[in-house]
């Protein structure tokens, strides 16, 4: 991380916030060939005087080599203290950023969620906080290294913070660390390290990823885009092999998309805790009570129901605003458990039960036509394509989360309809995979 960091200006400004040690400051001085002023902050007081003597260590061994160091320790919390960096605009007193920031969740009423509030949408983590901070801190042309979990590249939450953040700085290199255990003890999620300069001007990115930090020397370097890396609500597309390549051209090349077929997506709207009066263990389908589908109904390409362990009933009267019309939807698991395969568990349900009605829990999106219905084809064609694995490499080129969220689908280019008809057709007869049939369709629609 620190040879990666660019340091200019004589002495470089630097910033370390959640210093810890002083770890990354301390490599930053191995590698500089300048003079350091060094702003490190530290909220563990126990910590902050070992930091004391790592630096002051760092001085010494920095002054024989012929440059200074001087540097402040801030016993103080980072966030609370810049936070209005975010709102107005400041002196931008820094040349580059290191940082290893901590990680937690804050509820919306902690004071530092309330401070950073323009980057907070749903739960906030604190690691997401120190980057918009450390973003807003650096001068134009400056440059910032983060490691952290690789969750703010995707999804709702972090669409926010990555507004605010891409919007300040273009990324420059990346790294992933796709092993979720080997790297940080306390964090089971893939981590990122990423370099970004404070910039409105694009150039190239470079890529890599590794286990851990075990195969660090072997890694390949791969040059992209921002374009190619920065996508749609400013997610970053980490594009590794050769196989994510293509199937990133393949998929960029597709011009539809849910909206432009007339389509949407939902999630379901029975929250089985607040609708305990009507969901139970038995009913009277279709007399008194319709089905209920949860995450365990829906196997990858078809509806199971009923399962056994979950209430499969709802009742319908009083219940009408929970129920939906009977009609043919592609029903979508909103969680994956980690162990498993896909990303995405797809099935179609074409109006399968006899009941007017029927009830979608909450754990699954269902994506149907407003004002009309899908055909059945479009339906099975549909399922197809997001159980397939050209879809679920696609995915995982941006989320390190076993999720996909509704608004990460909305975005999702989609292939010309007839193919997705086409693809619902054979899969209807045949129970060969869905990705010989994809394959040999993308042939013929490319
Ligand atoms: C993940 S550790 C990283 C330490 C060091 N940078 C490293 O890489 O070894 C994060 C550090 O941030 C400190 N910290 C946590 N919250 C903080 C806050 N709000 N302001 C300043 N420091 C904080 C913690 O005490 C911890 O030492």
């Amino acid at each position: 991380m620190a040879e990666n960091l660019p340091l200019s200006g004589n002495p470089a400004r630097l910033l370390d916030p959640g210093a810890g040690l002083g770890i990354l400051a301390c490599a930053v001085c191995e590698s500089s060939t300048s003079d350091i002023e060094l702003e490190a902050f530290e909220l563990d007081d126990e910590l902050a005087e070992y930091l004391n003597g790592c630096l002051s260590y760092a001085q010494q061994w920095m002054s024989k080599r012929g440059y200074s160091l001087a540097y402040t320790i801030l016993r103080e919390d980072f966030v609370l203290t810049y936070a209005d960096a975010l709102y107005w605009s400041t002196s931008q007193p820094f040349d580059a950023v290191i940082a290893n920031p901590p990680y937690f969740k804050l509820s919306k009423s902690d004071p530092r969620a309330r401070v950073a509030d323009r980057v907070v949408h749903g739960q906030p983590n604190i690691y997401a906080l120190f980057m918009a901070v450390s973003a807003a801190l650096l001068r134009p042309g400056g440059h910032a290294m983060f490691i952290t979990p690789r969750s703010y590249a995707a999804g709702q939450y972090f669409s926010r913070f990555r507004g605010y953040f891409f919007g300040k700085l273009r990324p420059r290199m990346a790294h992933l660390f796709e092993s979720r255990r080997d790297v940080f003890d306390e964090v089971l999620q893939e981590s990122l390290i990423l370099l970004a300069e404070r910039s409105d001007r694009d150039s190239d990115v470079i890529l890599s990823s590794s286990a851990s930090s075990a195969d660090f020397a072997q890694v390949v370097q791969r040059r992209k885009s921002t374009d190619e890396v920065l996508g749609v609500d400013n997610i970053l597309h980490l594009s590794l092999t050769d196989e994510d390549d293509s199937i990133g051209e393949i998929v960029r090349a597709w011009s539809g998309s849910l909206r432009a077929y007339g389509m949407e997506i939902s999630t379901g709207p029975v929250v089985p805790f607040r609708a305990t009066d009507f969901v139970s263990e038995n009913g009277d389908v279709p007399f008194t009570h319709a089905p209920l589908l949860w995450m365990q109904n829906v196997k990858p390409m078809r509806c199971a129901w009923p399962v056994r362990h979950k209430s499969q009933y709802i009742r319908m009267d009083g219940a009408e605003k929970l129920l939906l019309p009977n009609k043919n939807y592609v029903l979508l698991r909103r969680f994956s458990a980690k162990e498993e395969r896909q990303r995405l568990t797809a099935a179609p349900y074409l109006a399968d039960f006899d009941t007017p009605v029927i009830g979608i829990e909450n754990h699954l999106n269902y994506i149907y036509r407003p004002g009309g219905d899908l055909s059945p084809e479009e339906t099975r064609g549909l399922a197809a394509l997001l159980n397939s694995s050209l879809m679920d490499t696609y995915f995982r080129r941006f989320s390190g989360n076993t999720q996909v969220s509704a608004t990460e689908l909305r975005a999702l280019p989609l292939p010309p309809l007839e193919l997705i008809t086409e693809l619902g057709r054979l899969s209807a007869h045949s129970d060969a995979p869905v990705d010989t049939f994809i394959t040999e369709l993308l042939g013929l629609y490319a």
